[in-house]
């Protein structure tokens, strides 16, 4: 028989620990335990794409995967910036990035084939896109974004779980990685020249990134021929 979880909480004298703090750390830790479970189904899903394409395809369309749970405080941050009551509730409906995965592509026409098939599944619900290589951010950003809800299947439910993904090439990431770093260092510090820099150096990587694709299909011509 399946014992019922002990609450660390609950072996505390009763009166060390205000009852509601004690309610809200274990809500926050079931949350955490679902938006674990979330993020391990889609990067099953994306794993076993990639490993499929490379017995079509003779190529792994994923170089990698990133996966992360938001931090307390990035979370405590979001809801502050928003306006938004900090609560156990406001994280769950309001939030939509606490678990989320970064699949980092070859090709840029990697990115849309791979978000076509994980969008496919019959168990994978599309909240919202966001392509931000049709049409980039103004810091000059790009990547493809999906906010998903995905089936956890626990002992006695099913829960649809909020996973936020992010898709992009090597050389997008390249770029993002430290334009994030960058803009961390001090916001305010970062000029309109630096900014239009930064800027001028995401278009010219999607421009190297569109030659890579160019040549791999030049070369699979060849291959054809
Ligand atoms: P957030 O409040 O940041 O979640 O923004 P949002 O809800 O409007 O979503 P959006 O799709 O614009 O961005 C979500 C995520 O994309 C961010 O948390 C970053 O990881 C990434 N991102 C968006 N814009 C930029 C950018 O200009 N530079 C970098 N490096 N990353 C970005
Ligand atoms: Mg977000």
């Amino acid at each position: 028989m399946q014992k019922a979880r002990k609450s660390f909480w609950s072996e505390l004298p009763a009166d060390e620990i205000p009852m509601d703090f004690m309610e809200q750390v274990e809500k926050m830790e079931e949350l955490y335990m679902l938006y674990e479970c979330a993020i391990r189904e889609v990067k099953t899903k994306l794993e076993n794409l990639n490993q499929e394409m490379d017995f079509i395809w003779e190529r792994n369309p994923i170089q990698y995967i990133h996966d992360r749970l938001k931090s307390p405080r990035s979370i405590y941050e979001k809801l502050k910036r928003r306006n938004l009551e900090i609560s156990v509730e406001n994280i769950w409906n309001e939030l939509a990035d606490v678990a989320g995965l970064r699949v980092i592509c070859s090709y840029i026409d990697d990115i849309y084939a791979i978000a076509a098939m994980l969008q496919a599944q019959d168990d994978v619900y599309v909240l919202e896109v966001k392509d931000y290589l049709k049409k980039p951010k103004e810091s000059g950003y790009r990547s493809f974004h999906m906010i998903l809800e995905t089936p956890v299947f626990l002992s006695n439910k099913k829960q649809m779980v909020k996973v936020e993904v992010q898709i992009r090439t090597i050389a997008m990431d390249f770029w993002a990685s430290l334009e994030h770093q960058l803009r961390y260092k001090g916001e305010a510090s970062i000029s309109d020249s630096i900014r239009q820099r930064l800027k001028d150096n995401a278009e010219n990587i999607y421009q190297r990134d569109l030659e890579m694709q160019e040549i791999y299909k030049e070369i699979n011509r060849m291959e054809d021929k």
